[in-house]
C-alpha cells in the first residue's frame, strides 16, 4: 500500500500549483481520477503554464498494488504533460464538463472580492462539473433533504415553505438551522454556498414574534413608497437575523378578480400603484446602507423576487387544474399587448431597480403553463428587459407542465428559461432527470451554463462567498421599538374610511363605555391573515402584538369602560339602575377566516348571517355602531352598510393592531384609498378599473378605485339597486 498525499504531487509539479498544496483535495465520491484543467493559472512569471493532466483528487489515497501500474503511468504522463509549456486551460474543456473536473476548492480569481463578479464567475463555472452545476440549479424544502445530501448533490439552495419554522421557533434555532445547511454546502468542492429562500410577504411571518406588517393590499391603500421602502428594510433585518438572504417577495401581481385567493398578497389593480409601490419595497430589502458593512463586491443585503411571472393576477374563473382552486394557478387569455400593458411594468421597474431573481408563476397564458412560455421567460424577461438574475419556479411549478411526463416538463421547462428549480421534495429525481436530459442532448449544456452563471452571479451579489451567513448584529431588529412603529404606522396609514356619518369618528377618548365585538377584535392570527406562522395563517394569539381591542382599551381614557364579547352579548353588563348598559360607541370588528393562495379563491364574498347577526344586535346595544373589517380582499357589504354608522375597511394589519386605534381616536387621519374596486355585488365580479370605466349607477362599484373619506367628509349617498 502506497500512501499519497496531494503535496507530494504538487511539489513535483511547477510552481504554479501552489494553491493546491494550500489547499486539499477533497474526496469526490466514487471518482478519484480527475482532471486538472485549470487551477494552474496563476504560475507566476508565465513560464510554466501547464496542460489540463490527470491527478487524484483525494488529500490521502490509498492506492493497493493493483493500481500501482496505473499510477505510474498516470505520474509519467502528468510530468509530461506538466512540464510542457502550454496555455490551454480553459480552452481544453471538453463542451460536455467531466464528472470530476478541477482539482481544488480554492481559485484565486473565484474566491477574491477585489476581482469583477463576472471574471468570478466564469472562473468558477469553467470549473464545475456537471453534477455541481444541476445541484446549483436544484432548490430543495428544508424538511425534505437528507443530512448530507447537501454536499453529497452539491445542493445550491434550500427553502422554507410557508409555515416551514425548525422545530423550535426561534431567532436562534432559525439561525443555526440555517448555518448547518450552509456549513453541508461549504464542505463541497467549490465550496460554494446556498443561498436560503423563504416567504417574507408581509414581514418574516414565519419567524414566531417577528414584526408582521400589513399584507401588501393594506400597504396598497397606504400608497406610501417611503414606506414601502422601509418595511423591505425592517423585513431585510429580520431575516438576516434568521441566517436567510432571500425573500421570495414581492407580489407584483396587478390583480383584476378580487375572488383571488392571493389578491391580499398584491397591493392593488393598477398597474402604476403596483409598479411604484413593490420597486421601493424591492430596493428597501436590497439596497444596502454604511451600517451593513457589505463585502467587498457585495451589491444587495437581501434579495427580493418579484413574482409570479407574469400575469398570476388575471386568470380566467374556473381555468384552474390545482385542486378545487378556482382562479389561482389558472389561465389567462389576455393578448400579448395587454399583458405587456397592465402587467409587465412592474417587472421592468424592478430589473431597473436591481431585481436578481424573479418567480414564474403557476399560471398559464392561452393554455400553456408561464414555466414552458420561452418566449416570456427568455425573450422577453432575460433578452428585452435586461434580467441578468436567474428564474426560479415556483413550489412543483415545473412538474405541472406535462403531469404524467417529469421528464418533458423539466426539459420544457429549463429551455424555456427557468433556472433553479423549487422542487421541492424530490430532489434525486430531478437531479437525474437534468443529468439524462444533457446527456441526451435534450438540454444543452450552454443552458446549464447560462443558468449557472445566472444564480452565482447572485450569490456573489449577495457576498456569500465572503459571508454565507449574515452578521447576528441583525438580531436586536426583531420586534426592535423601530421596527414596531413602522408597522403601526403602516397599519394607520392602510386604513380606508368607507363611511362616516353624523361625523362619528373620530372618537373621543373620553367616551363614557364601548363595547367591542367580534372574535377578530382579539386575535392576532386573524388580523394577520395567511402566511404568518403557518401557510394558511393560524388564529389565535400565537404572536406577540397588539390586538384591535387592546389598543382601543389603551387609547381611551382610563376613564372609559371598554368590554369585549367575542360573540356581541353584553347583557351581563347594568348600568347603576340595573338595566342593560347601553354603549356610547359599539365596534364591530368582522373577519375571514385565514387563507392562502387558491384555497382562498372564493366566488361569495358576502358577509355571512353570523357577521350581519353581530352588527345588528350592537345597533341594540349601542347608540352608534362602527364596523370594522379585516380582510383580504373587499368584501359585499352593500346590504349590511346602512347598518353602521361608520366603516373602516383594516385589510390584515399584522401584529402592530394598536394602529387602528391611532386613528379611530383622531391621534392621526384617515389617509388610505382603495387600491381596488369595492364591488357592490358578487354579480358584479370580476370588477376593476379596466373593465368599468363606462359602469355608472348600479353598474358602477359600490365604491370606486382610488376612494376613501377622510374625517368631517360627507359619506356619499349610497344607490338603493335591486338585485
Ligand atoms: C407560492 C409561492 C411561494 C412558494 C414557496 C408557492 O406555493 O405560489 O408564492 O413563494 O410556494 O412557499
Ligand atoms: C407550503 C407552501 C407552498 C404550498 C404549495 C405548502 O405546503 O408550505 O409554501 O406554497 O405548499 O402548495
Amino acid at each position: 500500500m502506497v500512501l499519497w498525499k496531494s503535496r507530494w504531487l504538487s511539489r513535483r509539479r511547477c510552481q504554479a500549483v501552489r494553491h493546491i498544496e494550500t489547499n486539499n483535495f477533497q474526496k469526490q465520491s466514487g471518482n478519484n481520477i480527475s482532471l486538472l484543467t485549470s487551477g494552474f493559472d496563476t504560475c507566476p512569471g508565465g513560464r510554466c503554464k501547464c496542460m489540463p493532466l490527470r491527478g487524484y483528487s483525494t488529500t490521502e489515497f490509498v492506492i493497493n498494488n493493483n493500481m500501482k501500474r496505473i499510477f505510474s503511468f498516470l505520474f509519467l504522463l502528468s510530468f509530461l504533460l506538466a512540464a510542457c509549456d502550454t496555455q490551454t486551460q480553459s480552452t481544453s474543456v471538453s463542451p460536455k464538463s467531466p464528472v470530476v473536473a478541477t482539482t481544488t476548492s480554492e481559485s484565486p480569481i473565484s474566491t477574491n472580492p477585489s476581482q469583477p463578479v463576472e471574471t468570478r464567475v466564469d472562473d468558477l463555472l469553467k470549473r464545475m462539473t456537471l453534477d455541481e452545476k444541476i445541484g446549483q440549479m436544484t432548490q430543495v424544502e428544508k424538511n425534505s433533504i437528507a443530512p448530507g445530501d447537501i454536499t453529497k448533490y452539491y445542493i445550491g439552495s434550500i427553502l422554507s415553505g410557508g409555515g416551514g419554522s425548525p422545530s423550535e421557533n426561534t431567532v436562534q434555532a432559525w439561525y443555526a438551522m440555517v448555518e448547518g445547511f450552509q456549513n453541508e454546502a461549504l464542505k463541497t468542492r467549490l465550496q460554494i454556498p446556498i443561498i436560503y429562500g423563504v416567504d417574507a410577504v408581509h414581514g418574516h411571518g414565519n419567524l414566531h414574534n417577528a414584526t408582521v406588517f400589513p399584507h401588501n393590499i393594506g400597504l396598497g391603500a397606504a400608497n406610501d413608497p417611503a414606506l414601502m421602502e422601509q418595511v423591505g428594510r425592517a423585513t431585510a433585518e429580520e431575516m438576516l437575523a434568521t441566517g436567510i438572504p432571500w425573500n421570495f417577495a414581492p407580489v407584483v401581481a396587478v390583480v383584476q378578480d378580487v375572488r383571488w385567493g392571493r389578491t391580499y398578497e398584491g397591493y392593488g389593480e393598477k398597474t402604476e400603484l403596483v409598479t411604484l409601490l413593490s420597486t421601493a419595497y424591492l430596493q428597501g430589502l436590497q439596497n444596502l446602507t454604511d451600517k451593513d458593512n457589505p463585502s467587498p463586491g457585495q451589491s444587495i443585503l437581501v434579495l427580493a423576487t418579484p413574482k409570479h411571472f407574469i400575469g398570476d393576477g388575471a386568470t380566467i374563473w374556473g381555468s384552474s387544474r390545482t385542486e378545487d382552486y378556482k382562479l389561482d394557478q389558472g389561465n389567462m387569455q389576455a393578448p400579448e399587448q395587454l399583458v405587456r400593458k397592465l402587467f409587465l411594468p412592474p417587472y421592468q421597474s424592478a430589473v431597473d431597480a436591481g431585481a436578481m431573481s424573479v418567480m414564474a408563476s403557476f399560471s398559464s397564458w392561452k393554455g400553456t403553463k408561464m414555466h414552458a412560455q420561452q418566449s416570456l421567460l427568455t425573450k422577453v424577461l432575460k433578452d428585452e428587459l435586461g434580467f441578468k438574475g436567474f428564474i426560479v419556479s415556483d413550489w412543483q411549478g415545473m412538474d405541472q407542465i406535462a403531469p404524467d411526463d417529469y421528464y418533458t416538463s423539466i426539459v420544457t421547462s429549463v429551455n424555456a428559461g427557468v433556472d433553479m428549480n423549487m422542487v421541492p421534495y424530490d430532489y434525486a429525481k430531478f437531479i437525474q432527470t437534468m443529468k439524462d436530459a444533457v446527456n441526451n442532448g435534450d438540454i444543452p449544456e450552454s443552458r446549464v451554463d447560462e443558468a449557472v452563471r445566472r444564480i452565482l452571479r447572485v450569490k456573489f451579489a449577495l457576498g456569500l462567498f465572503e459571508h454565507p451567513m449574515p452578521d447576528t448584529k441583525y438580531q436586536v431588529t426583531i420586534r426592535s421599538r423601530e421596527h414596531l412603529d413602522l408597522a403601526r404606522q403602516a397599519v394607520r396609514e392602510s386604513l380606508v374610511l368607507l363611511k362616516n356619518e353624523n361625523n362619528v369618528l373620530p372618537l373621543s377618548k373620553e367616551t363614557p363605555v364601548i363595547f367591542v365585538a367580534g372574535e377578530s377584535a382579539n386575535d392576532i392570527g386573524l388580523q394577520s391573515g395567511g402566511w404568518t406562522l403557518e401557510w394558511q395563517g393560524k388564529v389565535g394569539n400565537d404572536n406577540d402584538g397588539t390586538t384591535i381591542f387592546s389598543g382601543i382599551k389603551a387609547a381611551a381614557s382610563p376613564d372609559t369602560r371598554v368590554e369585549f364579547n367575542r360573540d356581541g352579548n353584553f347583557s351581563e353588563f347594568k348600568n347603576s339602575e340595573g338595566n342593560p348598559l347601553i354603549a356610547d360607541v359599539g365596534i364591530v370588528v368582522l373577519a375571514e377566516q385565514p387563507y392562502s393562495e387558491g384555497v382562498g379563491d372564493k366566488a361569495d364574498l358576502s358577509l355571512g348571517e353570523k357577521e350581519t347577526k353581530l352588527i345588528v344586535d350592537m345597533g341594540k346595544q349601542s347608540k352608534t355602531v362602527i364596523v370594522i373589517l379585516i380582510s383580504g380582499r373587499p368584501r359585499v357589504i352593500t346590504d349590511q352598510l346602512p347598518l353602521a354608522d361608520a366603516w373602516v375597511a383594516a385589510w390584515l394589519p399584522g401584529t402592530e393592531g394598536a394602529g387602528i386605534a391611532d386613528v379611530l381616536f383622531g391621534d392621526y387621519p384617515f389617509t388610505g384609498k382603495l387600491s381596488y374596486s369595492w364591488p357592490r355585488s358578487n354579480e358584479q365580479l370580476p370588477i376593476n378599473i379596466n373593465n368599468s370605466e363606462d359602469r355608472i349607477g348600479c353598474d358602477a362599484p359600490l365604491f370606486p378605485f382610488g376612494y376613501g373619506l377622510k374625517y368631517r367628509e360627507p359619506s356619499p349617498e349610497i344607490l338603493k339597486c335591486s338585485s
